[in-house]
């Protein structure tokens, strides 16, 4: 695991927009496995800069985002796809056919679980797969449970997760409280992992993560056992970390 020290959001959102650029710029064609949430946003801002720049085009990339509420439209606000959209698509040359989120609107849980794992083996698998860190330790939204879950599933949001959430939704009761999340067996085979963390609110749980046992009641601990992951924290996210 490589640990990079950013100062402050704005840096560690720079350092890891840096890392998956240097992806695209040696693969073009590279599939990117995505993340939502506050801390990538600014790392979004920065790709699409570059972009901009006239430095970096996604024309050839292909995506796979970690996970979809259940129940929401993909042009409701509170979507993941949505999001994806707002933040990084609409803004770069990427083509939108390429870049795939769970279907929140599925009426078969199961099929469309499968599915998305289909959409993934025929992508041969993520190149690089960047990942945000809740405040339990769940990554996508894969939260604490009894065993690690390998491909996609629909998880019951823990009521921790409901609430950090909700500062997002008007109301506590429009946060879904289902969700469909790539598996950790999934996230484990992206040929690379990029984690990203910002806060102090984030410093304990990821030092849980890094340096704790493995186990499936903090999900992200399970990257201590890839062979490519380089974490991304500002200096108050690693402030525990030594
Ligand atoms: C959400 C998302 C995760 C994200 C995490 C942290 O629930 N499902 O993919 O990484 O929570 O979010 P934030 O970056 O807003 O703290």
């Amino acid at each position: 695991m490589q640990i990079i020290r950013a100062r402050d959001y704005k840096d560690m959102s720079r350092r890891a927009a840096g890392i998956l650029a240097a992806q695209i710029i040696l693969k073009p064609d590279c599939v990117l496995g995505l993340a939502t949430g506050s801390t990538p946003i600014g790392i979004y801002e920065q790709l699409i800069q570059w972009h901009k720049d006239g430095d970096l085009s996604f024309s050839k990339v292909r995506t796979v985002n970690l996970d979809e509420y259940k129940g929401l439209a993909p042009d409701h606000e509170q979507s993941y796809r949505y999001f994806m959209d707002e933040h990084l698509f609409s803004h770069v040359d990427i083509d939108k056919k390429g870049t795939h989120t769970p279907d929140g609107l599925a009426e078969d849980e199961a099929a469309e679980c499968a599915r998305y794992d289909g959409v993934i083996r025929q992508m041969n698998g993520v190149d690089m797969q960047l990942l945000g860190l809740g405040h339990n330790g769940h990554i996508g939204f894969n939260e604490p449970a009894e065993a690690f879950q390998k491909g996609t599933h629909c998880v019951a949001l823990t009521e921790s997760t409901i609430q950090a959430n909700s500062r997002l939704f008007e109301r506590i009761e429009d946060v879904p409280h289902h969700a469909y999340t790539m598996g950790i067996g999934t996230i484990m085979k992206a040929k690379k992992i990029l984690l990203a963390v910002s806060g102090r609110d984030k410093a304990k749980i990821l030092q849980e993560a890094c340096l704790g046992p493995i186990t499936p009641r903090v999900p992200a601990s399970i990257l201590q056992l890839h062979p490519d992951v380089t974490v991304v924290g500002d200096a108050e996210a690693l402030s525990s970390l030594g």
